[in-house]
């Protein structure tokens, strides 16, 4: 599996981005990164609030940076923040070292696991699944880019681990 390479698992939120690193991390015996812990804790608080006191932008810069820093070496489990396919620059960085791996769900499927969380900041406010639909459909393109998709609507994480080893090997 691109021995030395890092595994990046990109996908909008709720797209099982961090239980599948986790599993693939103690899989493959490797340190799993989750970007948005590494930043919450470097900056001593929660996305949410990093959204508010410094703004959407602020947030944006610092994935940028860290997405520097991450590529500079492989043999990592990268969990990236549903919007860091927001910059291509993130994507052709991540690849040098990376298999890159697009995780997708249904808007449906979406809305029932983020159901009952509080700490995300673009779903604030509104109807949630018009929300979810809404952005899909706005970074669809960006998803699309990404070389390895799977589906995991119907799937345990178990499975999309499973299907990761297969795909990678
Ligand atoms: C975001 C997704 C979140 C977090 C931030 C912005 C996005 O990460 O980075 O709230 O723009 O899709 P998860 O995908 O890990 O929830």
């Amino acid at each position: 599996m691109g021995t030395e390479k890092n595994i990046v698992l990109f996908g909008f939120m709720g797209t099982g981005k961090s239980a599948i690193a986790r599993l693939l991390g103690e899989r493959l015996d490797r340190p799993v990164v989750e970007m948005d812990e590494v930043i919450e804790e470097q900056e001593g608080m929660t996305i949410s609030r990093l959204f508010m006191e410094k703004g959407e932008a602020y947030f944006r810069n610092r994935e940028r940076e860290l997405v520097g820093e991450l590529s500079q070496a492989g043999g990592k489990i990268i969990a990236t923040g549903g919007g860091v396919i927001l910059n291509p620059d993130n994507i052709r960085e991540l690849k040098r070292n990376g298999v890159l791996i697009c995780l997708t769900a249904s808007p449906e499927v979406i809305l029932k696991r983020v159901r009952d969380e509080v700490h995300r900041p673009l779903l604030e406010g509104g109807d949630r699944l018009e929300m979810i639909r809404k952005i899909l459909e706005e970074r669809r393109l960006l998803y699309d880019r990404i070389d390895h998709q799977i589906d995991t609507s119907d799937m345990t994480v178990e499975q999309v681990v499973e299907e990761i080893f297969t795909m990678a090997n």
